[in-house]
């Protein structure tokens, strides 16, 4: 049997040639994101998950990941993918922002996604930024992503400046769950979503660290537009170094970034061409099979001290007090998705968004029913 055929959930054997460092170039941002959203499938699809034994989904947020989340909706609508055992865990959340403020990171994901998909609500998990014990709420997301077994699939975006989540330049390597102080660099860059007022943007997020992620079984990260090629170049030619913490990731057995041709402006033509050679030679992440040695989930206690807080915290006991506007209505009938749907406009406001523009060339395919149509009004 081929390395590339295994099948993720049979006891295969463990091989260590199968270590493997990718990065897929596309000419657009477009098929950028599609060809992770085709990766992302095919992932859940071949794990096969169930009740017992979901797939744990790591996620982000940022203008990168919009278009996979489109892509992904549209092929769940069109029966190709559920996501009804499927865990996710979001990386990052503001401090201090009210969960249903139209920008803080719960309203991203289910305008994005959640709303639109059959996740059971219980099976969300986003860091709290308005948790009384902030480093409780860090240390029980830990938690319960031991619980699970650790994420089987990290997907992130990068910062302008390298960082993956919040871990900002200077972030500590073996970092995990805490809170961190935004840099001015991200301020400026996330004040586009605060009516370009820098006064408006939190000043401190919760975040996965960098340990958090490198744990994770594999990591996918996106990088679109010309303002990622210096964070591209760092984190893939330079050393490994905590002021471009995507850099970290050269350490990862299982990284694949995709990234569109934009973002591959500041790389030497020898890297691209070799990353290119690797794919032309017949390796695409999509058909090589998920590459990974079999990892057993075991249960992980909580570190001493926790477990009280842990136990509260299991996946069926969180508890899971959605704001009204931000719920899943899991129900979803015909009626509702025939209903007349509007393309979601969030990219288009964004200046400097990297899939600016690109909501008019989805909008023949693939068309957004509104937030409120999904929402269960109580
Ligand atoms: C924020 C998020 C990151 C994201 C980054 C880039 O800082 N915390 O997770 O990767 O923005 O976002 P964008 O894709 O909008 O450039």
């Amino acid at each position: 049997m081929s390395f590339f055929h295994i099948h993720y959930h049979d006891d295969y054997q463990f091989s260590g040639l199968l270590e493997n460092r990718r990065v897929i170039i596309r000419n657009t941002a477009l098929e950028a994101s599609e060809y992770i959203a085709d990766y992302i499938i095919s992932r859940i699809k071949s794990f096969r998950p169930t009740e017992n034994q979901p797939f744990v989904l790591g996620l982000p947020t940022g203008s990168s990941p919009e278009i996979i989340y489109k892509t992904l909706v549209r092929r769940h609508k069109k029966g190709e993918i559920s996501f009804k055992h499927v865990i996710t865990f979001n990386m990052d959340e503001y401090v201090g922002l009210p969960r249903d403020h139209p920008e803080s990171y719960h309203s991203f994901m289910y305008k994005h996604f959640f709303s639109h998909v059959d996740i059971p609500p219980q099976n969300v998990n986003i860091l709290d930024g308005n948790a009384p014990d902030l480093a409780a709420e860090c240390a029980s997301f830990e938690a319960r992503i031991a619980r699970f077994g650790g994420i089987e699939l990290f997907l992130g975006g990068v910062g302008p400046d390298g960082h993956i989540a919040f871990n900002e330049p200077g972030s500590s390597l073996s970092s995990r769950t805490r809170v961190k102080t935004l840099a001015y660099d991200t301020i400026l860059a996330n004040s586009r979503f605060f009516d370009n007022d820098v006064d408006q943007v939190p000043r401190h997020a919760l975040t996965v660290g960098i340990q958090t992620i490198m744990e994770a079984r594999e990591v996918v990260i996106v990088a679109t537009g010309a303002h990622k090629a210096l964070a591209l170049e760092k984190g893939l030619e330079g050393g490994v170094n905590h002021m471009w913490t995507l850099s970290a990731l050269q350490l990862h057995p299982h990284p694949l970034i995709v990234c569109d041709r934009d973002a591959t402006l500041e790389l030497k033509v020898k890297t691209v061409r070799y990353f290119e050679s690797i794919e032309q030679s017949g390796t695409d992440a999509r058909t090589q099979g998920p590459p990974l040695a079999y990892r057993p989930r075991t249960y992980v206690p909580a570190p001493i001290g926790l477990s009280k807080t842990h136990q509260e915290l299991t996946p069926q006991t969180t508890p899971q007090k959605v704001p009204k506007d931000l719920r899943i209505n899991t129900e979803l009938s015909r009626s509702m998705e025939d209903d007349e749907l509007t393309p979601d406009s969030m990219s288009s406001r964004m200046a400097d968004s990297a899939i600016g523009g690109l909501d008019s060339a989805l909008k023949g395919d693939m068309l957004f029913d509104r937030m409120g149509a999904r929402v269960i009004s109580h």
